[in-house]
């Protein structure tokens, strides 16, 4: 996948300074934006796509051009920092994050559970999301980068795989650790999904990932499945027990 950078039209100078800068930082390449159509400056950076920073960051991909927003996080987030009692938040209850906790989602995606993650472990936490899609991992970066509040810049984007990442991590270095493969089965993805359906990472969970976890983790790992919970299955791991009717099932393994 070859990725470039540009800009909407007409940036102001500092528009177009930050987007040279986050270019440079990334090592991608920049192209001046002008008066051509995203196609057109695609094709003559020979990109595949194209991040697309402005007051937002948008990826352009295939002819479509997606604005980064983190999904359901955002109200998620916001149902949590104004101590919204009533929507029960399956991951949170699950994951059970206290103020001041440090936290590493090893599938970040596009960054929901992590702004709900980093809304939860306050200021004196902190969140680490390992994104093994260079594209995705830009384009998420750049979306929290420009998303405003606290919880959104506590999240430290990192593109990696996350079983090589691990391997180099310290001991008990995290409280807990999540992880949110992609689903191979089950539901068909919502269209503001599509990017992240076709650009994420399709690997299935390691059991060697998993172990590598266990050993980063202070408190243990949360593993995030569809149901009926093929994969949690074919890892060997039990669900907890979830809501009825529940689209998500979770597995907590304690930390070694
Ligand atoms: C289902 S999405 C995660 C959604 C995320 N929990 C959220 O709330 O937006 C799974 C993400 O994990 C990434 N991923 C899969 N395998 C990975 C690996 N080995 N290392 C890092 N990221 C990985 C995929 O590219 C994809 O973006």
């Amino acid at each position: 996948m070859r990725l470039a950078v540009t800009t909407p039209f007409e940036p102001s100078p500092a528009v177009l300074e930050r987007a040279q800068a986050a270019a440079a930082r990334r090592a991608l390449p920049f192209h001046r934006r002008a008066t051509r159509s995203l196609a057109e400056v695609a094709g003559d950076a020979g990109a595949d796509a194209l991040l697309v920073l402005g007051a937002h960051a948008s990826l352009w991909f295939d002819g479509s051009e997606q604005r980064w927003h983190p999904g359901m996080g955002g109200l998620r987030a916001k149902r949590l920092a104004q101590g919204e009692r009533t929507t029960v938040d399956s991951f949170l209850e699950a994951a059970r994050l206290a103020p001041g906790d440090a936290v590493l989602d090893c599938t970040l995606g596009l960054g929901a559970d992590a702004l709900v993650a980093a809304t939860a472990v306050g200021a004196g936490g902190r969140v680490v999301g390992l994104e093994s899609s260079p594209a995705l991992a830009a384009w998420a970066g750049e979306g929290f980068a420009r998303l405003p509040g606290e919880a959104a810049a506590r999240v430290e984007v990192v593109a990696a795989d996350h079983a090589t990442w691990l391997a180099a991590a310290p001991d008990r270095s995290f409280d807990v650790v999540v992880f949110d493969p992609m689903f191979r089965h089950g539901r068909a993805a919502a269209p503001e999904f599509d990017l992240l359906r076709r650009l994420g990472d399709a690997r299935p969970l390691s059991r060697e990932a998993l172990d590598r976890a266990r050993r980063v983790a202070r408190r243990g790992v949360l593993v995030k499945d569809g149901t009926p919970g093929w994969d949690l299955g074919r890892l060997g791991i039990a669900p907890m027990d979830g809501r009825r009717g529940a689209q998500r099932l979770y597995a907590w393994l304690d930390a070694d």
